[in-house]
Protein backbone atom coordinates (compact mmCIF):
# COMPACT_ATOMS: atom_id res chain seq x y z
CA UNK A 1 0.00 0.00 0.00
CA UNK A 2 0.90 3.75 -0.40
CA UNK A 3 1.15 6.21 2.55
CA UNK A 4 -0.45 9.49 1.87
CA UNK A 5 1.92 11.94 2.74
CA UNK A 6 -0.34 15.49 3.86
CA UNK A 7 1.83 18.66 3.61
CA UNK A 8 -0.06 21.24 5.48
CA UNK A 9 1.81 23.58 7.26
CA UNK A 10 2.09 26.27 5.03
CA UNK A 11 0.86 29.98 6.08
CA UNK A 12 -0.43 30.35 2.88
CA UNK A 13 -0.12 34.62 3.30
CA UNK A 14 -0.70 35.01 -0.40
CA UNK A 15 -4.59 34.16 0.25
CA UNK A 16 -5.00 36.96 2.80
CA UNK A 17 -7.54 37.92 4.00
CA UNK A 18 -9.12 34.79 3.81
CA UNK A 19 -6.26 33.24 4.59
CA UNK A 20 -4.97 33.95 8.34
CA UNK A 21 -2.02 33.08 10.37
CA UNK A 22 -3.76 30.99 12.70
CA UNK A 23 -6.65 29.59 9.98
CA UNK A 24 -4.56 29.03 6.76
CA UNK A 25 -6.67 28.43 3.44
CA UNK A 26 -5.67 24.73 3.50
CA UNK A 27 -8.35 24.48 5.68
CA UNK A 28 -10.98 27.02 4.09
CA UNK A 29 -13.74 26.15 1.48
CA UNK A 30 -13.03 27.87 -1.41
CA UNK A 31 -15.86 26.35 -3.20
CA UNK A 32 -17.70 23.09 -2.78
CA UNK A 33 -18.80 20.71 0.14
CA UNK A 34 -15.26 20.15 0.91
CA UNK A 35 -11.95 22.27 2.47
CA UNK A 36 -8.90 21.96 0.14
CA UNK A 37 -6.89 19.64 2.76
CA UNK A 38 -9.81 17.05 3.29
CA UNK A 39 -10.35 17.09 -0.34
CA UNK A 40 -5.99 15.78 -0.66
CA UNK A 41 -7.16 13.05 1.98
CA UNK A 42 -10.06 12.26 -0.26
CA UNK A 43 -7.42 11.80 -3.13
CA UNK A 44 -5.25 9.43 -1.44
CA UNK A 45 -7.98 7.15 -0.31
CA UNK A 46 -9.06 3.58 -1.40
CA UNK A 47 -7.61 0.28 -2.11
CA UNK A 48 -3.97 1.36 -3.09
CA UNK A 49 -3.71 3.53 -0.22
CA UNK A 50 -3.01 3.10 3.60
CA UNK A 51 -3.92 6.01 7.00
CA UNK A 52 -2.44 9.05 6.03
CA UNK A 53 0.49 10.87 7.55
CA UNK A 54 -0.52 14.34 8.01
CA UNK A 55 2.33 17.12 8.55
CA UNK A 56 1.18 20.30 9.91
CA UNK A 57 2.56 23.20 12.47
CA UNK A 58 1.38 22.63 16.46
CA UNK A 59 -1.32 25.77 15.85
CA UNK A 60 -3.54 24.17 13.10
CA UNK A 61 -3.37 20.97 14.92
CA UNK A 62 -7.02 20.92 16.26
CA UNK A 63 -8.72 22.24 13.19
CA UNK A 64 -6.50 19.53 11.20
CA UNK A 65 -8.23 17.06 13.86
CA UNK A 66 -11.27 18.43 12.99
CA UNK A 67 -11.41 18.43 9.26
CA UNK A 68 -10.12 14.40 9.79
CA UNK A 69 -13.09 13.38 11.83
CA UNK A 70 -15.47 15.32 10.13
CA UNK A 71 -14.96 13.18 7.23
CA UNK A 72 -14.46 10.06 9.14
CA UNK A 73 -10.61 9.86 8.23
CA UNK A 74 -8.31 8.41 10.62
CA UNK A 75 -4.79 9.15 10.12
CA UNK A 76 -1.62 7.13 10.86
CA UNK A 77 -0.12 10.01 12.66
CA UNK A 78 -0.33 14.12 13.11
CA UNK A 79 3.35 15.21 13.08
CA UNK A 80 3.23 18.95 14.53
CA UNK A 81 6.92 20.81 13.65
CA UNK A 82 7.54 23.27 16.36
CA UNK A 83 8.24 25.97 14.03
CA UNK A 84 8.13 26.35 10.21
CA UNK A 85 11.05 24.83 8.08
CA UNK A 86 9.37 24.46 4.67
CA UNK A 87 9.04 20.95 2.67
CA UNK A 88 12.02 19.58 3.18
CA UNK A 89 12.67 18.99 7.15
CA UNK A 90 8.87 17.89 6.71
CA UNK A 91 8.82 15.50 4.19
CA UNK A 92 12.63 14.33 5.53
CA UNK A 93 10.63 13.30 8.91
CA UNK A 94 8.05 11.30 7.61
CA UNK A 95 10.32 9.48 5.38
CA UNK A 96 12.53 8.69 8.53
CA UNK A 97 9.38 7.29 10.54
CA UNK A 98 8.39 5.22 7.52
CA UNK A 99 9.92 1.32 6.79
CA UNK A 100 12.60 1.95 4.35
CA UNK A 101 10.29 -0.21 1.50
CA UNK A 102 7.20 2.03 2.14
CA UNK A 103 5.71 3.50 -1.05
CA UNK A 104 5.36 7.66 0.61
CA UNK A 105 2.81 9.67 -1.77
CA UNK A 106 3.66 13.63 -0.82
CA UNK A 107 0.93 15.84 -1.16
CA UNK A 108 0.64 19.62 -0.46
CA UNK A 109 -3.16 20.08 1.41
CA UNK A 110 -3.88 23.22 -1.05
CA UNK A 111 -4.07 22.31 -4.70
CA UNK A 112 -6.90 21.45 -7.53
CA UNK A 113 -6.97 17.79 -8.85
CA UNK A 114 -10.07 18.55 -11.17
CA UNK A 115 -9.77 14.60 -11.46
CA UNK A 116 -9.17 12.17 -8.39
CA UNK A 117 -9.80 9.11 -10.35
CA UNK A 118 -7.18 10.02 -13.17
CA UNK A 119 -5.09 11.14 -10.33
CA UNK A 120 -5.24 7.94 -8.85
CA UNK A 121 -4.53 5.96 -11.83
CA UNK A 122 -1.80 7.99 -12.63
CA UNK A 123 0.00 7.59 -8.91
CA UNK A 124 -0.86 3.51 -10.23
CA UNK A 125 0.62 4.18 -12.97
CA UNK A 126 4.03 5.27 -11.23
CA UNK A 127 4.37 2.90 -8.42
CA UNK A 128 6.63 0.33 -9.85
CA UNK A 129 9.14 2.64 -10.75
CA UNK A 130 8.97 4.47 -7.40
CA UNK A 131 9.01 0.64 -6.00
CA UNK A 132 12.63 0.42 -8.25
CA UNK A 133 14.04 3.52 -6.32
CA UNK A 134 13.03 6.58 -8.30
CA UNK A 135 11.79 9.73 -6.78
CA UNK A 136 8.26 10.64 -9.37
CA UNK A 137 7.44 14.07 -10.07
CA UNK A 138 3.96 14.72 -10.98
CA UNK A 139 4.27 17.17 -14.16
CA UNK A 140 1.15 19.48 -15.52
CA UNK A 141 1.47 21.15 -18.78
CA UNK A 142 2.16 24.69 -18.17
CA UNK A 143 -0.28 27.65 -20.32
CA UNK A 144 2.23 30.53 -18.89
CA UNK A 145 5.87 31.19 -18.01
CA UNK A 146 5.11 31.24 -14.00
CA UNK A 147 7.64 31.80 -12.07
CA UNK A 148 6.25 30.71 -8.84
CA UNK A 149 6.53 26.81 -10.24
CA UNK A 150 9.48 24.06 -10.37
CA UNK A 151 9.82 23.18 -14.14
CA UNK A 152 10.72 19.29 -14.98
CA UNK A 153 12.14 18.46 -18.44
CA UNK A 154 11.45 15.19 -19.03
CA UNK A 155 13.05 13.13 -21.49
CA UNK A 156 11.33 11.95 -24.65
CA UNK A 157 7.73 12.80 -25.82
CA UNK A 158 5.09 13.07 -23.85
CA UNK A 159 1.80 11.13 -23.55
CA UNK A 160 -1.10 11.16 -21.66
CA UNK A 161 -2.21 8.90 -20.41
CA UNK A 162 1.60 7.51 -19.38
CA UNK A 163 2.21 4.03 -18.66
CA UNK A 164 5.12 5.05 -16.77
CA UNK A 165 7.33 7.80 -15.68
CA UNK A 166 9.59 9.22 -17.75
CA UNK A 167 13.38 10.13 -17.33
CA UNK A 168 14.44 13.73 -16.16
CA UNK A 169 17.00 15.73 -17.67
CA UNK A 170 16.87 18.41 -14.82
CA UNK A 171 15.04 20.11 -12.42
CA UNK A 172 14.76 23.91 -12.26
CA UNK A 173 12.79 25.53 -9.32
CA UNK A 174 10.92 28.81 -9.66
CA UNK A 175 13.09 30.75 -12.57
CA UNK A 176 13.09 33.92 -13.70
CA UNK A 177 10.56 34.85 -16.24
CA UNK A 178 12.97 34.65 -19.01
CA UNK A 179 14.20 30.94 -18.14
CA UNK A 180 10.55 30.06 -17.57
CA UNK A 181 9.81 31.22 -20.97
CA UNK A 182 12.43 29.23 -22.10
CA UNK A 183 11.28 26.24 -20.67
CA UNK A 184 8.08 26.37 -21.63
CA UNK A 185 8.92 26.83 -25.47
CA UNK A 186 11.26 23.44 -24.46
CA UNK A 187 8.07 21.68 -23.57
CA UNK A 188 8.93 21.46 -19.54
CA UNK A 189 6.36 20.41 -17.43
CA UNK A 190 5.34 22.24 -14.17
CA UNK A 191 6.31 20.27 -11.12
CA UNK A 192 3.06 19.79 -9.66
CA UNK A 193 4.98 19.57 -6.21
CA UNK A 194 3.30 15.64 -5.77
CA UNK A 195 6.06 13.20 -4.98
CA UNK A 196 6.04 9.56 -5.29
CA UNK A 197 9.00 7.29 -3.89
CA UNK A 198 10.31 4.44 -1.25
CA UNK A 199 10.86 6.31 1.42
CA UNK A 200 14.76 4.72 1.59
CA UNK A 201 15.29 6.16 -1.93
CA UNK A 202 14.23 9.93 -0.68
CA UNK A 203 16.74 8.98 2.73
CA UNK A 204 19.46 8.40 0.21
CA UNK A 205 19.14 11.45 -2.32
CA UNK A 206 19.07 13.28 0.59
CA UNK A 207 22.17 11.82 2.22
CA UNK A 208 23.93 12.58 -1.13
CA UNK A 209 22.22 16.09 -1.90
CA UNK A 210 21.47 17.61 1.45
CA UNK A 211 23.41 15.72 3.98
CA UNK A 212 23.20 18.71 6.90
CA UNK A 213 19.49 18.13 6.68
CA UNK A 214 19.81 14.70 8.32
CA UNK A 215 21.04 14.62 12.15
CA UNK A 216 18.86 17.38 13.31
CA UNK A 217 15.65 16.14 11.52
CA UNK A 218 16.46 12.49 13.18
CA UNK A 219 16.78 14.44 16.58
CA UNK A 220 13.82 15.95 16.43
CA UNK A 221 12.01 12.43 15.76
CA UNK A 222 14.44 11.14 18.37
CA UNK A 223 12.80 13.21 20.95
CA UNK A 224 9.28 13.96 19.73
CA UNK A 225 6.63 13.24 22.31
CA UNK A 226 3.01 12.07 21.96
CA UNK A 227 0.37 14.95 22.82
CA UNK A 228 -3.00 14.31 22.96
CA UNK A 229 -2.82 12.14 19.76
CA UNK A 230 -0.42 14.25 17.95
CA UNK A 231 3.18 13.87 18.07
CA UNK A 232 5.25 16.58 18.51
CA UNK A 233 8.90 17.06 17.61
CA UNK A 234 11.50 18.00 19.42
CA UNK A 235 12.04 21.55 19.96
CA UNK A 236 15.71 22.04 20.46
CA UNK A 237 16.02 19.71 17.88
CA UNK A 238 13.69 21.53 15.62
CA UNK A 239 15.30 24.51 15.61
CA UNK A 240 18.79 23.95 13.92
CA UNK A 241 17.22 22.39 11.18
CA UNK A 242 17.89 24.39 8.19
CA UNK A 243 14.57 25.89 6.37
CA UNK A 244 14.79 24.81 2.84
CA UNK A 245 12.48 23.29 0.58
CA UNK A 246 12.24 20.04 -1.42
CA UNK A 247 13.01 21.27 -4.38
CA UNK A 248 15.95 23.16 -4.06
CA UNK A 249 17.41 20.57 -1.26
CA UNK A 250 16.69 17.56 -3.16
CA UNK A 251 14.83 17.57 -6.36
CA UNK A 252 17.06 20.27 -8.38
CA UNK A 253 20.46 17.98 -7.16
CA UNK A 254 19.57 14.26 -7.14
CA UNK A 255 20.07 12.25 -10.54
CA UNK A 256 16.75 9.48 -9.43
CA UNK A 257 13.95 11.77 -10.78
CA UNK A 258 11.30 10.86 -13.21
CA UNK A 259 8.05 12.26 -14.07
CA UNK A 260 3.98 10.82 -14.59
CA UNK A 261 2.22 13.76 -17.06
CA UNK A 262 -0.91 14.07 -14.93
CA UNK A 263 -3.50 13.55 -17.02
CA UNK A 264 -6.10 15.36 -14.53
CA UNK A 265 -6.29 19.67 -14.74
CA UNK A 266 -4.23 20.75 -11.78
CA UNK A 267 -3.71 24.29 -10.38
CA UNK A 268 -1.88 25.19 -7.31
CA UNK A 269 -4.65 27.43 -5.48
CA UNK A 270 -2.16 29.48 -3.81
CA UNK A 271 -3.06 32.44 -4.92
CA UNK A 272 -5.88 34.97 -5.81
CA UNK A 273 -4.40 35.28 -9.18
CA UNK A 274 -4.39 31.48 -9.75
CA UNK A 275 -8.32 31.50 -8.04
CA UNK A 276 -9.51 33.96 -10.39
CA UNK A 277 -7.87 31.96 -13.53
CA UNK A 278 -9.53 28.75 -11.95
CA UNK A 279 -12.49 29.84 -11.68
CA UNK A 280 -13.00 32.58 -14.08
CA UNK A 281 -12.50 33.15 -17.58
CA UNK A 282 -15.00 36.35 -18.88
CA UNK A 283 -17.00 37.35 -17.08
CA UNK A 284 -16.15 38.15 -13.45
CA UNK A 285 -16.94 35.55 -11.02
CA UNK A 286 -18.60 36.41 -7.69
CA UNK A 287 -18.28 34.18 -4.27
CA UNK A 288 -20.74 34.73 -1.12
CA UNK A 289 -22.95 38.51 -1.19
CA UNK A 290 -21.01 40.12 -4.07
CA UNK A 291 -22.34 41.10 -7.72
CA UNK A 292 -20.41 41.90 -10.79
CA UNK A 293 -21.81 44.37 -13.17
CA UNK A 294 -20.03 44.88 -15.99
CA UNK A 295 -16.87 43.15 -15.17
CA UNK A 296 -14.39 41.29 -16.85
CA UNK A 297 -12.02 39.04 -15.36
CA UNK A 298 -10.70 39.18 -11.64
CA UNK A 299 -12.63 37.91 -8.70
CA UNK A 300 -15.14 39.50 -6.46
CA UNK A 301 -15.58 37.33 -2.87
CA UNK A 302 -17.30 38.06 0.15
CA UNK A 303 -17.79 35.55 3.34
CA UNK A 304 -20.89 34.02 3.20
CA UNK A 305 -23.66 36.62 3.69
CA UNK A 306 -21.80 39.93 3.77
CA UNK A 307 -20.71 42.39 4.00
CA UNK A 308 -22.24 43.18 0.34
CA UNK A 309 -19.82 44.05 -2.82
CA UNK A 310 -20.50 45.44 -5.52
CA UNK A 311 -17.99 45.68 -8.57
CA UNK A 312 -19.51 47.91 -11.48
CA UNK A 313 -17.20 47.86 -14.71
CA UNK A 314 -13.93 46.65 -13.34
CA UNK A 315 -11.28 45.21 -15.47
CA UNK A 316 -8.84 42.19 -13.87
CA UNK A 317 -9.78 43.62 -10.17
CA UNK A 318 -9.75 41.05 -7.33
CA UNK A 319 -11.46 42.24 -4.20
CA UNK A 320 -11.80 40.33 -1.36
CA UNK A 321 -13.90 41.28 1.89
CA UNK A 322 -13.86 39.36 5.29
CA UNK A 323 -15.79 40.96 8.34
CA UNK A 324 -12.54 42.59 9.66
CA UNK A 325 -10.08 43.25 6.42
CA UNK A 326 -10.47 43.83 2.96
CA UNK A 327 -8.37 43.23 -0.22
CA UNK A 328 -8.60 45.27 -3.33
CA UNK A 329 -5.79 44.23 -6.28
CA UNK A 330 -4.73 44.13 -9.76
CA UNK A 331 -5.53 40.50 -10.63
CA UNK A 332 -1.90 40.21 -11.85
CA UNK A 333 -0.40 40.71 -8.23
CA UNK A 334 -1.42 37.65 -6.67
CA UNK A 335 2.54 36.55 -5.78
CA UNK A 336 2.96 39.73 -3.72
CA UNK A 337 0.28 39.70 -1.64
CA UNK A 338 2.09 37.59 0.65
CA UNK A 339 5.24 40.19 0.74
CA UNK A 340 2.34 43.17 1.36
CA UNK A 341 1.12 40.85 4.22
CA UNK A 342 4.38 40.50 5.51
CA UNK A 343 5.04 44.59 5.62
CA UNK A 344 1.88 45.02 7.07
CA UNK A 345 2.73 42.81 10.11
CA UNK A 346 6.07 44.79 10.16
CA UNK A 347 4.40 47.95 10.61
CA UNK A 348 2.46 46.16 13.77
N1 LIG B 1 4.12 20.64 6.90
C1 LIG B 1 4.57 21.69 6.25
N2 LIG B 1 5.58 22.44 6.81
N3 LIG B 1 4.04 22.02 5.06
C2 LIG B 1 4.53 23.11 4.43
C3 LIG B 1 5.56 23.92 4.96
C4 LIG B 1 6.11 23.56 6.24
O1 LIG B 1 6.99 24.20 6.80
N4 LIG B 1 5.81 24.92 4.08
C5 LIG B 1 4.97 24.73 3.04
N5 LIG B 1 4.18 23.65 3.26
C6 LIG B 1 3.15 23.08 2.40
C7 LIG B 1 2.23 24.15 1.82
O2 LIG B 1 1.07 24.28 2.62
C8 LIG B 1 1.90 23.56 0.47
O3 LIG B 1 0.84 22.64 0.59
C9 LIG B 1 3.16 22.76 0.08
O4 LIG B 1 3.82 22.49 1.30
C10 LIG B 1 4.10 23.50 -0.88
O5 LIG B 1 4.53 24.70 -0.28
P1 LIG B 1 4.34 26.11 -1.02
O6 LIG B 1 4.90 27.16 -0.13
O7 LIG B 1 2.93 26.28 -1.48
O8 LIG B 1 5.31 25.92 -2.27
P2 LIG B 1 5.22 26.66 -3.65
O9 LIG B 1 3.84 26.64 -4.19
O10 LIG B 1 5.87 27.99 -3.50
O11 LIG B 1 6.17 25.73 -4.58
C11 LIG B 1 6.03 24.33 -4.61
O12 LIG B 1 4.83 23.94 -5.25
C12 LIG B 1 4.76 24.29 -6.66
C13 LIG B 1 3.46 23.81 -7.24
O13 LIG B 1 2.40 24.15 -6.45
C14 LIG B 1 7.23 23.74 -5.34
O14 LIG B 1 7.19 22.34 -5.17
C15 LIG B 1 7.22 24.08 -6.83
O15 LIG B 1 8.26 23.40 -7.50
C16 LIG B 1 5.90 23.64 -7.42
O16 LIG B 1 5.84 23.99 -8.82
MG1 LIG C 1 1.98 26.29 -3.37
Amino acid sequence: TITPVLLAGGSGTRLWPLSRRRFPKQFARLSGEETMFQAAIRRGTGAAFGPPVVLTAAPFRFVAAEQLAAMGADPEAILLEPEPRSTAPAILAAAMRAAPDDLLLVMPADHLVADADAFRADVAAAAAAARDGAIVLFGAPPDRPETGYGYIRATGPIATPAPAPLPVEGFVEKPDAATAGRLVAQGALWNAGIFLFRAGAFLRAVREAAPALMPPVAAALRGARADLGFLRLDPDAWSGVPDVSVDRAVMERTPALRVQPLRSAWADLGDWSALARQVGGGATPTQGAATAIDCEGGLLRTEGAGPRLVGLGLRDVVAVAMPDAVLVMDAARGQDVGAAVAALRDAG
